[in-house]
C-alpha cells in the first residue's frame, strides 16, 4: 500500500514537472519568433567623451556612408552599428532591434530587425538636396538607444 501511493506521488510530481516544462517552451518558442518589447532597454545613451569613445560606444553608435547619387536624385545612405568595424552581435538574448534614420528633424525610416537572423544593418535612398544634417539611430535590446550625425 505504501508503495503505490509513493508511485502515485511521483507520477502527480512528474506531470506537474512536465506541464510546467510544456509551458516554458511555448513561451520561448512565442519569444524567440516575435521579440518581446518588454525589458528592452530604451535610455538614451551617449560615449562619455565624445572625441575618444570606447570600443563598447563605437560598437553602439551607428555609421552612416553616403553612396552614389541615382539618376533621379536619391543617395545611398548605409547605416551600420558599430562603427570603426566593430560590430554589434546579434545573438537571441542581445541584438540591434531597430534603426531610424533622420533627415534634419524629419524620420527618413525605420526598420525593426530580428535577432540572429539580422545585425545592425540597413540602407536608404534619400533626396539629401536641402537638409543638413543625417542622423541613425540604433536600439540596443540590452544597452540602450544610440546615435550619430554626419553633417552635409
Ligand atoms: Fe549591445
Amino acid at each position: 500500500m505504501e508503495r503505490r501511493k509513493a508511485l502515485k506521488t511521483v507520477a502527480v510530481a512528474a506531470l506537474a514537472v512536465g506541464g510546467t516544462a510544456l509551458l516554458a517552451d511555448g513561451h520561448g518558442k512565442k519569444n524567440h519568433d516575435i521579440p518581446s518589447k518588454d525589458g528592452m532597454n530604451r535610455v538614451k545613451m551617449t560615449p562619455a567623451d565624445p572625441k575618444n569613445p570606447t570600443n563598447y560606444e563605437l560598437k553602439h553608435m551607428p555609421e552612416i556612408k553616403l553612396g552614389k547619387t541615382d539618376k533621379k536624385g536619391f543617395t545611398t545612405v548605409k547605416i551600420t552599428v558599430g562603427q570603426n568595424g566593430i560590430i554589434h552581435p546579434s545573438t537571441a538574448d542581445h541584438w540591434i532591434d531597430y534603426i531610424e534614420l533622420w533627415a534634419d528633424n524629419k524620420l527618413v525610416g525605420r526598420t525593426e530587425l530580428l535577432p540572429v537572423v539580422s545585425r545592425g544593418y540597413d540602407s536608404y535612398k534619400v533626396n539629401i538636396k536641402g537638409f543638413k544634417k543625417l542622423t541613425a539611430v540604433a536600439g540596443c535590446n540590452l544597452h540602450g538607444i544610440w546615435e550619430d550625425s554626419i553633417t552635409l
